[in-house]
């Protein structure tokens, strides 16, 4: 159990940059279980949740080669089975596209549910009802024992389907399931993350054809071969770099944050503007910062599938809220349960009402270090925002949920003057993990 150490209230300045998209990587790594030759992947974030992935692929006969550098060479010739059942499947979100990967492969999968932060409730029914549609069974609430989920099909054929929410690791697990299934395969009311094209474009470079990725219907055309043999280079992570945009932010710095997609950034961009702060951009660069006598603007966050603003940002921007003059609104449209890190936030000083699936949060405040836990991977930014933010010291306990998603947080922030290091303090009576 590890925890970091801030010590706040210094204006970051300088550049960073962004690592390889976390929730890109690990539908990417589950794709490549299907090819039928080797590829390479570049740009993959050195983070927990990805050597976890990696881990699981090499107990299911996958060769990977760590090449250095973010590159890594994955050849999955030889899997030999379609069980997916060492203990990290628990641990990981991801691991549920694995279903959808040995699914394709054997005509049958079996795997832990998977785990994942905890914000609520969080079925896998779009999922397995998609592939029931394709031919699989074993696909029912009833069919899940003792933790377990297994599927077979005699045939993985196109089917036509309609998802009655949007969800991206439904989205992601049908077109895995549907890349090598007879026929055509249409999803309708697909999620349109970045995430969702590139795993997308992953596959076609790899010979699948794959249509309509980012958009509301994805069209699936099922090929009987994935050859494999490309090189391809994951996208960069829009979370992340939100968060540093947040954290130049939070202190009246000025950074410029680089390797980014600006066109992704744009839910957080725009309300930043509305704020007061001064974003410039480029290519592939946003800089952040706010002029000296600026009093920030509140204004009102909504999370909604992309294009609407990510819940993944929620918390980082309601520590962010927090330094508004008056009262700010962020609704929760995503999760049911993604408020938990309010009561560490007031700790350090916030003043926010959390009723229903609205935090109302009255600011301006100054935060104020104290010891607070990272209750899952965002709200463990969250809490280094306001640490960065705060007067004093702030301990963060379980500091390595957000080792999860943040490749090299305390490097990446130590770069822009951020004072913050590993710390040997720990909570004793903190045993569990997230799942
Ligand atoms: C992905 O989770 C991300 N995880 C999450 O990021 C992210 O918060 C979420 O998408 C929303 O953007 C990964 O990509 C590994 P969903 P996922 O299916 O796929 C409901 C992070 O911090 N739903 O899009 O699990 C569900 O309850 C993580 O990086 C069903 O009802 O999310 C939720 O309300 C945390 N039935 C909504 O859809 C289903 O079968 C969206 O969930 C599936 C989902």
């Amino acid at each position: 159990m590890s925890s970091y150490r801030i010590v706040g209230a210094k204006r970051l300045h300088g550049d960073v940059n962004i690592s390889g998209s976390k929730n890109a990587v690990l539908g990417i790594l589950a794709a490549a279980m299907m090819l039928d030759g080797p590829c390479k992947i570049e740009n993959v974030p050195d983070i927990v949740d990805v050597h976890a992935m990696l881990e699981i692929c090499e107990t299911l006969g996958a060769k990977i080669k760590n090449c250095g550098d973010g590159v890594y060479e994955i050849d999955p010739t030889n899997i030999n089975t379609f069980e997916a059942t060492h203990p990290k499947v628990k641990n990981i979100r991801a691991s549920y596209y694995l279903l959808g990967a040995l699914l394709t492969r054997f005509k049958k999968a079996t795997m832990y549910m998977p785990g994942g932060c905890n914000f609520g409730n969080r079925p896998i029914d779009l999922h397995l009802k998609g592939f029931q549609k394709m031919g699989a069974k074993g696909t029912k609430a009833t069919d899940i024992r003792d933790g377990i989920i297994r599927i077979v099909a005699d045939e993985l054929r196109g089917a036509h389907i309609f998802l009655d929410v949007v969800s991206v690791g439904a989205t992601i697990n049908l077109m895995l399931a549907a890349t090598k299934a007879n026929g055509m395969t249409i999803i309708e009311n697909a999620a349109k993350e970045p995430h969702i094209v590139d795993v997308a474009n992953f596959l076609n470079s790899m010979g699948a054809n794959i249509k309509g990725a980012g958009t509301d219907t994805i069209r699936i055309k099922g090929v009987p071969v994935l050859a494999g043999g490309f090189s391809y280079s994951v996208i960069p992570d829009q979370i992340e770099a939100g968060t540093y945009m947040i954290a130049a932010a939070v202190t009246r710095g000025d950074v410029t944050i680089h390797n980014l997609i600006p066109k992704h950034m744009e839910p957080l961009t725009v309300k930043m503007l509305e704020m007061g702060f001064n974003i410039e951009q480029g290519d592939d660069w946003i800089r952040v910062s706010v002029d000296d006598d600026v009093e920030l603007e509140p204004t009102n966050f909504k999370t909604r599938p992309y294009p609407g603003f990510p819940t993944d940002l929620q918390p980082q921007a309601t520590v962010l809220l927090c330094l508004a003059n008056g009262m700010s609104r962020m609704h929760e449209n995503v999760w049911d349960n993604r408020f938990q890190y309010v009561p560490e936030l007031q700790s350090m000083g916030a003043s926010i009402q959390v009723v229903d699936k609205v935090a109302l949060v009255n600011g301006p405040v100054k935060f104020c270090g104290a010891s607070v836990t990272a209750l899952d991977l965002r709200a463990g930014a969250a809490m280094v925002l306001a640490g960065l933010a705060a007067d004093g010291v702030t301990t963060i306990y379980q500091a390595n949920r957000i080792d999860r998603g943040y490749e090299k947080i305390l490097e990446k922030l130590r770069g822009i003057g951020a004072e913050i290091e590993h710390s040997d303090e720990d909570m004793e009576h903190v045993t569990v993990d997230d799942e």
